[in-house]
Parts: C-alpha cells; structure tokens; sequence
C-alpha cells in the first residue's frame, strides 16, 4: 500500500498538536502546523523545538534525527496554508463551536478528497463533520498525552465516515509506530468511555466516605497492578477536564454513574483542579508538580492498640488457604492448618511446600528460610486444635451457610479474645459476625490471589467490629508485608467494587458491537497503562465468579448501570467460564 498522507497539516499545537507534529515529521512527511496568531506560532515552534531537544538530551532521538525532523516542520498563522495537506489534524481546544466553525473553513479551504481529522476527547465528532459538506472524510482521531511514549491512537468513525478514509488514517497512525484501534462516535471512545466511568465512582467512594483518598488508591494500584490510583490520576488529568468528559458521557448515555460524582463539582467551584493548581483530592507541593504532602490529621491518628498475636489458624485447604499460610509462616508465625480432614490438610501442606520450592528455584527464598517457614506449619483435620489461636482465618468454600457453621463452631472452640477473619469477598462479614456469641471479635480480611504476592489486604470492620480488633488485624498486616486499607462491609469492598462495574462496562461495549474485544483489550492496556485487558481479565477470574460478583453488587446497589451484562449471563450459561473451561471471551483451547 502507498504510503498515505505524505504531507499534514496540524492545527493548534498545544499539548497535542505539538506532539503530533513531532511524530508526524518522525515518520518523514511534511507538517504544516497552524497557531492561532503570529505569536502562537513562535510559542508553538520554540514549545517543538524544547520538546525535541530533551528527547535527545533522553536519547530517545539523535541530534541528526532532530535536524531532520525539524526541517520538515513548518509553523503559521494562515489556516489557508493547510490547503497544500492530504490529512489535516485538528487539536484546537475542547470547544464544539470552535471546532465546528474551523471545520466548515478547512471545508472550504481543502480540496475536496482532504482528509479532515478533529482529536477531540468528548464532543461529538459527528456534530463536527456535519459542519462540513464531506462529511465521509471527517473522522476523529485520538492521541493520548504524552503523544512520544503512548502507543494507542483511536480512529473513530462516525455513520457516515468512509471505510476507506478510517483505514488511511489508521495505517498512518502504525506509519507512526502507534496501535490504532477503531471506535464508533461516542461520547469517551473506548479507553476514556471505560476509564472515566471508574474514576467517578472512586471519586463518589471517597465522597462518602467509605474509605480514605490514599486507602481507594493503594487499593486500585496493589488489588489490580494499575500505574496508578484513581483519585491520584484525576488529578494529573485535571478536575475540570474529568467533569467535563464525563458531563458529555452522561449526555449521551444517561447513565447515573457517568453523572459526575458532586465532589468534583466542588472542587472544580474552589479552584482545587489537581496538579496543575496544586490541589485536588490531594495537597501537592507547588502548582504542577507531582509530589503530594501528606496532610496533619493522617500524620496525628493515634489509634487503639491491638491485641498480641503468637499463633494463627487457617481453616481450609484450597487455593487461599494455602496461600495465606504461607504468608504466616514465613513472617515467622506458628500456624495451624485445619482442614476437614487430616488428609486434606496434608494434602494442602504439600502444595505449600511446593510454592515454597518454586520459590527457592526462583531465587526469591533460601532453602533455610524454605525450611524454617515449613517447620512453623501444624496440619490438622481437628478445629479443636484451633482453641489456643489469638487469629483465625477462615478461608472456606464462599457459601454463607457454611461459613456461618464454621463461625459457629469456632465459637465454641477458640478461646475468647481471639480474633476470627473471614476471608470472603462477596458475602456480609456481619453475617459471619452474628454466627458468633462474639461478633465484636469478627473481622474480614480479604486477601488478593496468589496470596504470596499480592501485597493488597482489604481490612473490613462491621458496624460490631472492636476497634483493638481492627487495630490487631492492621498491625498483623505489617508484620507479615501486607499493605492493608481499611473500608466498611458492604458488597465489593474498595476493589472489586470498583473493578467490576468496568469489566460490566466492557463487556456491554462488546454486547452492543461498539468495539471488539482486541479493540478493548488493547485500548486499556496501551491507553490507560492497565497490565491486561478487560476481557483478559475477566477470562482469567472466570466469568461465573465475575458474574456472581457483578450481582451482589447490584442486589447491594440497585444502580441499574450495575445489572450484569446479559453477554456474560450468556457466556456463563453456555458453559464458557474462561480459561478454565478453555473458553470465555476468547478460545483458549489448544490448536
Ligand atoms: N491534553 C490531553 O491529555 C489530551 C489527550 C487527548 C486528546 N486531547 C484533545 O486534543 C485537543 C487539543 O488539546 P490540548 O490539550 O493539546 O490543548 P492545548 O490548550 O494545549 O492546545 C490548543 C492549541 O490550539 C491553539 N489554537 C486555539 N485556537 C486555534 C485556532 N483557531 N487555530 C489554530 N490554533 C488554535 C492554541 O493556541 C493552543 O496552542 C482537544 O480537543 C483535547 O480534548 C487532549
């Protein structure tokens, strides 16, 4: 295929436009950048020419690749310039009058086969093309900030786009060395559609106080390995930015969870935008930077002591238990296994002995230490032997009635005083709570899979809950490495409460052919820094735990945006689970 687009125009060289045109000239074709006035153009060149030269000082370009480059930028005030384009980009502000009225000039200024792109975020590219008399050369093209390191481009076309103008810009945006995907005209596109519908609601968590701003992102960074916590990255976007794509999300889609969370309402109001003022959800040092300081009140918390902790249960013998008697044993706890059987107890005994040995191999534990943990490790088929515990965890079959039985009889057994967690992650720990004649002594502590690894502990009290209770399990937290945040009980907790919602999402994106699966997977990944895709995700949980997840959710909630997905109700009933069926939403299964 010939090369397209040999020469582009790039109007406005803000943020993005100055981005673009340096990518753009990279690949070899001529820019012909338009500013708004004389003096723009001068700010705009200098802007490249700064950005160009810490890439070489970061040896990301050569100083000859420089030259080169430059020599193909051209800077104006005159948009009649961009008539010499075969492509124009447009990256002006976020304003639909604006764009609109650029684009019925670039109309009358182009040749009629121009490809005319606009780069907004949340306005509606279909209101921008109608402003034109070529509307099936109109399309939107979406670059992510920074434009040098992030790979996703989305072409977006709307219902009158031609096919063919869509492929041309999608094959400049892989000239570029970019991944393009392609999305309908919606509010959001895809990443940002995904992305802002989560950040309103950790924004509407933190507003009602369920949890603190650092607990919501230490809960989002560690349970789901994002780069970073929501509250956070709603600052580095810019509050008001936010608010508005989410405004024009909730427009279009009148969905209550893309109303913008009022908090952010507020802050917009006080002037509190993020980083670029200095303040948003958190403090931060000076007006752009990136550092926050830590507020007086999280410094001064002094808080009740806890109890003293020597030995440990675990009740079970599944994928959980085992993990978390290995997190005991090796920060040096004696602990019991309690399994329904002896032989069950062993049985997970040696599986944990070869977690251990993994391990080892993998150079992350010493044989002593493998030994050492190992000897701290009691099997046993008897819950009587749980009596002297000052823990318990339960980590049983998620089913109430059982685990409400096993809270039973660990009340008859375990001395008073002790501390009784359960580890569920979608099932009331006051129901665990009230099996007990103590249910100020039960908490819920709920560990991320593989236990080892994952650093993240949701530490949830009940309105029943001790306060030296919850004090006992935070400071546990620190002895065995865990990062714990503390938040209520109620269906989700902080992770899966904030996780699910958006895999619902995507899967509905899927259900109403708004984009494909790779498409979604890759706009995560590449768009927002996620380590996988949704649908990766989803078929590596299992698409009936998620689904079961995604209905507690809305039982608890009754946000319609909540109710599953029927896609996946479908998915589950056919009998594709993910991977461990060998089908999901991709096949698995091998060729
Ligand atoms: N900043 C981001 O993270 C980001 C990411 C993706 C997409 N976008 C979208 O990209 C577009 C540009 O955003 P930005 O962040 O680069 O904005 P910006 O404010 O940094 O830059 C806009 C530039 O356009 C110039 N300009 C204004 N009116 C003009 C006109 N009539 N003719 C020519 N130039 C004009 C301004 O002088 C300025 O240099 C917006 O639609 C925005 O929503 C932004």
């Amino acid at each position: 295929m010939e090369r397209p687009f040999p020469t582009v125009a790039v109007v406005g060289l803000g943020t993005m436009g100055a981005g673009v045109a340096v990518a753009v000239a990279r690949s070899g074709r001529r820019v012909i950048g338009v500013e708004a006035g004389p003096s723009e153009a001068v700010r705009a060149l200098a802007r490249i020419e700064a950005a160009t030269a810490r890439a070489v000082e970061r040896e990301r370009l050569t100083a000859e690749e420089r030259t080169a480059l430059l020599a193909l930028i051209e800077v104006g005030a005159e948009l009649t310039a961009a008539a010499a384009a075969d492509l124009v980009i447009e990256e002006v502000p976020e304003d639909l009058e604006l764009k609109r009225a650029l684009f019925a000039e670039l109309d009358r200024i182009c040749p009629p086969e121009t490809v005319l792109a606009t780069g907004t975020t949340a306005l509606s590219v279909t209101r921008i093309a109608a402003a034109t008399a070529r509307p099936e050369r109109v399309l939107g093209v979406h670059f992510f900030n920074p434009v040098h390191s992030m790979k996703l481009v989305e072409v977006v076309r709307t219902v009158l786009t031609s096919p063919q103008a869509a492929e041309q810009v999608a094959e400049l945006a892989r000239d570029l060395g970019k991944e393009p995907v392609s999305a309908g005209d919606r509010a959001g596109f895809i990443a940002n559609g995904l992305l802002f519908a989560y950040l309103n609601q950790a924004a509407a968590m933190f507003e009602s106080r369920y949890a603190t701003r650092e607990d919501i992102d230490a809960a989002m960074r560690l349970g789901c390995g994002l780069p970073m916590g929501p509250l956070a990255l709603l600052d580095l976007i810019g509050i008001d930015t936010a608010r508005t794509v989410l405004e024009a999300m909730y427009e279009q889609s009148r969905d209550r969870l893309h109303a913008p969370a009022p908090i952010l309402g507020q802050l917009v109001a006080a002037g509190l935008l993020g980083r670029k003022t200095g303040r948003g959800f958190y403090t931060y040092e000076a007006p752009g930077s990136s550092k926050a300081v830590a507020e007086e009140a999280a410094a001064a918390g002094a808080r009740t002591a806890g109890r003293e902790v020597r030995g440990v249960g675990v009740c079970g013998s599944g994928t959980m238990a085992t993990g978390i008697v290995e997190v005991f044993a090796k920060a040096g706890f004696p602990v019991l296994l309690a399994a329904r059987s002896q032989e069950k107890a062993e049985r997970a005994l040696a599986q944990l002995a070869k977690s251990l040995d993994r391990s080892v191999a993998k150079g992350r534990l010493t044989e002593q230490a493998r030994d050492a943990a190992l000897a701290l490790v009691t099997p046993t088929g008897s819950y009587q032997d749980l009596a002297d515990a000052d823990l318990v965890v339960e980590a049983v079959a998620e089913d109430l009635a059982v685990k409400r039985e096993l809270f039973g009889t660990l009340d008859k057994i375990v001395k008073p005083g002790a501390v009784l967690a359960t580890t569920t992650s979608s099932l009331p720990v006051i129901s665990c709570a009230t099996a007990t004649s103590r249910p100020q002594d039960v908490i819920g502590m709920h560990f991320f899979n593989p236990a080892p690894a994952m650093k993240l502990v949701e530490v949830v009290s009940t309105v029943l809950t001790a306060e030296d209770v919850t004090a006992t399990v935070l400071e546990l937290c620190g002895k065995v490495k865990k990062h714990a945040v503390e938040c209520g009980d109620r269906a989700g907790f902080i992770v899966n409460a904030l996780l699910f919602p958006y895999l619902n999402d995507a899967v509905r994106m899927l259900q109403e052919h708004y984009a494909t699966v790779d498409d979604i997977d890759t706009a995560m990944k590449l768009g927002c820094g996620y380590p996988m895709g949704p649908f990766e995700l989803l078929d590596v949980v299992g698409l009936d735990v998620s689904l079961t997840i995604e209905q507690v959710l809305h039982q608890e909630f009754r946000e319609p945006g909540l109710a599953a997905a029927p896609l996946l109700e479908h998915l589950v009933a056919a009998g594709c689970l993910g991977r461990k069926t060998g089908r999901g939403f991709r096949d698995h299964a091998r060729r």
